[in-house]
């Protein structure tokens, strides 16, 4: 049989016979007929066999198991029942391979099973989805960096500093040296900028976090920018419109996506830009005003957020946060140096930080003392402080992190479903 049409584009051939190869999905049968529910990853289509037309083809679908792997030739019709909007009636069939029995049914598993067999989960229709607008969301990403000029620049993944604290880097052997997988490629991306005045970075990044939660992963995917001449302000603007586009993306072109997963819809067009912007202070002050314990200085947990998100429709920034809680890059801001020039955005519906960016030290003293101060090896920093030697300029960047991002934009509880292969605290399995 010939190499076949995709699934999703069934629509373009009503009235044809066409073929399909997939996957069987389901399979139900009244005896007299029988509905094949194939599955290629684009996907879902209805194939019906009847008895009485078919009979060789019709004994040879009994022994199709759940996952064996066919190609399928039918003529293609409107079937508004059918998952997709579309049927085949089946016309061939080839069994490429019998599966053996599939241990994921179409039962309820519990998520210890459903984690074990990761690599079979994926398959199912709504991990799909989740992989798909995940897809776009880098798409999306990668295609606004393109058109606002923004240079690709990959940066590291094996580094011989901390860029986000001592706490949570893997170390590494490498050939006899300490080294480390990255946490995230700031330090790179700003030595990039300065040679292509705006770029951003895609990768995996990698920390060795304590904490359970369901939005922490182990190795996870940052969208990073860096610009040359940007002060905090334009730094902000550029991650509101990135997010916006992002969402704007999937809402155009993976609507279907989003409805089969459930999100309720209006709460992503509910988006708009401007975003809000609150100081760490009014932030502070808001959290207090709904009777929350807070003291000036503490970072915010989880359930603050959770809070302080509530209030808005759209990512909230909270900015100027005080200088003892964030990294050792942050510029202070000339008007109370108490805060820096950097930010967090905030997703909606509870969904937590999904950027962190900021400002940056460009003053080559100021820069010392903050290696000094957060006891960093200063010599594996040399070839960072010589961005401050060597035409120095105003700069700043941010980091999105895709997982959380999907998280909120598919409104899925856990991070665990937003990246194919979860790298978690306890897991590195399969
Ligand atoms: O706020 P973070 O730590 O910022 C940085 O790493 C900066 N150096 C980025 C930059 O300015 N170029 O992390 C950025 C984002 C967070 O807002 C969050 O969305 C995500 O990365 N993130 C995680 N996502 C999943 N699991 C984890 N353990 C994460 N840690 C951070």
């Amino acid at each position: 049989m010939p190499q076949g049409i995709l699934i999703k584009h069934l629509g373009k051939h009503v009235g044809e016979e066409v073929a399909i190869q997939g996957w069987l999905y389901n399979k139900r049968s009244s005896g007299k007929i029988q509905f094949l529910i194939v599955r290629d990853g684009t996907g879902l289509v209805q194939c019906v066999l009847v008895k009485g037309e078919q009979p060789e083809l019709f004994e040879m679908a009994k022994g199709i198991t759940q996952e064996s792997a066919i190609t399928v030739k039918g003529m293609v019709r409107e079937e508004p029942r059918s998952p997709g909007g579309y049927e085949m009636s089946v016309t061939g069939l080839e069994i490429i391979s019998i599966a053996q029995e599939y241990p994921i049914t179409h039962k309820e598993h519990g998520v210890d099973f459903l984690m074990d067999r990761r690599h079979l989960w994926i398959r199912t229709p709504r991990q799909n989805a989740v992989l798909r607008i995940r897809a776009e969301i880098e798409q999306a990403a990668r295609d606004f960096f393109h058109q606002n000029d923004f240079t690709l620049v990959d940066s590291p993944i094996i580094t011989p500093a901390a860029c986000e604290g001592t706490t949570t880097l893997f170390e590494l052997d490498y050939h006899g040296e300490k080294a480390y997988l990255t946490q995230s490629g700031q330090l790179y991306n700003e030595a990039s900028a300065m040679a292509v005045g705006r770029m951003y970075c895609f990768g995996p990044t990698f920390r060795a976090e304590k904490s359970k939660t369901r939005r922490h992963l182990m190795e996870f995917w940052m969208i990073e920018a860096e610009a040359a001449f940007f002060d905090h302000e334009d730094n902000m603007k550029l991650q509101e419109e990135l997010v916006y586009f992002i969402v704007k993306r999937v809402l155009e072109r993976r609507r279907k996506d989003l409805e089969f997963l459930g999100r309720d819809i209006s709460k992503l067009e509910a988006v708009k830009l401007p975003f809000p912007r609150l100081s760490y202070t009014e932030a502070v002050e808001l959290l207090k005003s709904k009777g929350e314990q807070f003291e000036w200085g503490d970072d915010f947990g989880a359930p603050h957020e959770t809070i302080i998100s509530q209030n808005f429709d759209s990512p909230v920034f909270i900015h100027r946060y005080p200088t003892a809680i964030k990294a050792f890059y942050m510029k202070p801001d000339p008007a109370d140096p108490r805060v820096v020039l950097g930010a967090d955005l905030i997703a909606p519906e509870g969904y937590g930080e999904i950027i962190g960016g900021g400002q940056r030290i460009d003053d080559l003293q100021l820069l010392e003392q903050r290696i000094e101060e957060h006891k960093l090896p200063r010599e594996a920093f040399e070839w960072y402080l010589d961005l401050r030697r060597y035409g120095s300029v105003p700069h700043s960047g941010f980091g999105l992190g895709l997982e959380r991002t999907v998280a909120w934009i598919c409104k899925l509880d856990h991070v665990r479903e937003t990246i194919p292969f979860p790298r978690m605290l306890y897991r590195v399995y399969p």
